[in-house]
């Protein structure tokens, strides 16, 4: 059937609709895309020429936005999306937006695959009640998409083996390297690591401890192509906004974030990137992080989040060591998996860095999972005790 995906849909054409339906193109692919703004559909070729410029400056690739931008059709309304296979669903984070969009979908033919790349809800939520829920399956990418080569995969109640097949296929015929997460559940494996890893950063940025500079130097200085401060503005405050909200909602206060940090970055207009300027000034480009800054933050104390979600993932039975770091090298464009990490640092050093950190701040975002816990008891503090994360 896959073979047969030969123009597919983009809805919605921001941050991620944009280089998605860019990515498209780049692997010879027809795309239409659309968006209810139509300043945003507008603005699309500026944007995209901006984004392939950028490509082509890093060597990724060497085609130019004149060779690509007739596999790009532009549509004004989601009613003149037809004759496609797949459609990729890109609209803002919000459930009835999105089951709203879906909604219009189902009226497409039966045999075109529908995959949303939702990042804090549930595929199960957003397909509920239509009548081609089988059809609608999770296809979550990292941001930049381009860039960054995961595309996690996801079966959600109703989803049929044949969607997350044509998904995988899909994925792969893009560059991208499908990994299948065994819940849909939401943020699946990668945000729930990217936010278990980023919330004492906000916290410590809010507190006054640390500044976005120092926190991202000292980030990038082990080996992460961006700091936290940075993937936030890229991400879209907005986004983060949604993402919070949905994420408390699900697992309650280890995912508090600081309180009004990110409604008045809002409030205020700094939504990032997209706008011009988040924790940084993005007007001239990317910002330029004073690595000389680097050391400023103790970073074992984001690693022990991330390192404690982990083991909340692995205890909901959502992914195991291996998958999550799959998903983290790919996602997050890292040389190590965060089990792989923890298990080097020591997760009995981890547990004790929460521990502390409990006693001092009394925040929930530092309270231990009770596997974590659990592990540390049994002895199985990571590679020199030759099992930790894995059995060595
Ligand atoms: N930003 C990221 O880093 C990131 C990463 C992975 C996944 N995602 C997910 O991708 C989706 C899009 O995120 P984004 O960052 O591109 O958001 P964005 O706000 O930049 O873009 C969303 C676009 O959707 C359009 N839109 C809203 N309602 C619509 C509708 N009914 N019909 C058509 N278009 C509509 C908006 O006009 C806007 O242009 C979200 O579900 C988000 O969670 C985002």
């Amino acid at each position: 059937m896959v073979e047969e995906v030969k123009r597919v849909a983009v809805i919605g054409a921001g941050t991620m609709g944009s280089d998605l339906s860019l990515l498209f193109a780049l692997y010879d692919i027809d795309v239409i895309v659309t968006d209810k703004s139509k300043a945003v559909l507008d603005a699309l070729p500026q944007k995209q020429k901006k984004s392939i410029d950028e490509l082509r400056q890093m060597g990724i690739t060497q085609k130019t936005y004149d060779e690509v931008q007739n596999k790009i059709a532009i549509a004004n309304s989601l009613k003149e999306i037809k004759d496609v296979d797949f459609v990729l669903e890109a609209v803002a984070e919000d459930l009835s937006v999105k089951r709203k969009v879906f909604a219009e979908l189902d009226k497409l033919p039966k045999n075109v695959i529908l995959a949303t790349n939702t990042s804090s809800l549930t595929v199960t939520d957003i397909a509920k009640g239509l009548k081609g829920a089988e059809r609608i399956g999770g296809m979550h990418f990292s941001n930049p998409p381009i860039l960054s080569q995961l595309a996690e995969v996801v079966k959600g109640e109703k989803t049929s083996e044949e969607t997350l097949n044509v998904i995988s296929k899909v994925a792969q015929k893009i560059g991208r390297v499908p990994v299948m997460v065994k819940k849909d559940v939401p943020g699946f494996v990668n945000n729930r690591i990217l936010v278990g890893a980023g919330m004492e950063t906000l916290w410590a940025i809010h507190r006054g401890e640390v500044t976005p500079q120092e926190l991202d130097a000292s980030l990038r200085a082990i080996g992460f192509p961006m700091g936290f401060a940075e993937a936030v503005d890229i991400i879209g405050v907005d986004i983060i906004l949604a993402l919070g909200k949905h994420f408390v909602k699900a697992y309650g206060k280890r995912f508090q974030p600081p309180p009004g940090l990110f409604e008045s970055m809002a409030k205020e207009g700094r939504l990032g990137k997209k706008s011009g300027k988040g924790f940084y000034d993005w007007s001239k480009g990317p910002p330029v992080i004073d690595m000389s800054l680097a050391g400023k933050y103790d970073v074992n104390r984001s690693l022990a989040g991330a390192a404690n979600e982990a083991f909340w993932i692995i205890k909901d039975e959502v992914a195991d060591p291996e998958t999550i770091d799959k998903i983290v090298k790919l996602g997050f464009r890292s040389p190590v998996g965060i089990c792989e990490l923890a298990d080097a640092m020591g997760l009995d050093n981890l547990l004790n860095t929460m521990k502390r950190l409990l006693q001092e701040y009394g925040l929930e975002i530092y309270k231990p999972c009770p596997l974590f816990e659990e592990y540390v008891k049994k002895g199985w503090t990571g590679k020199a005790a030759g099992r930790g994360f894995y059995k060595y």
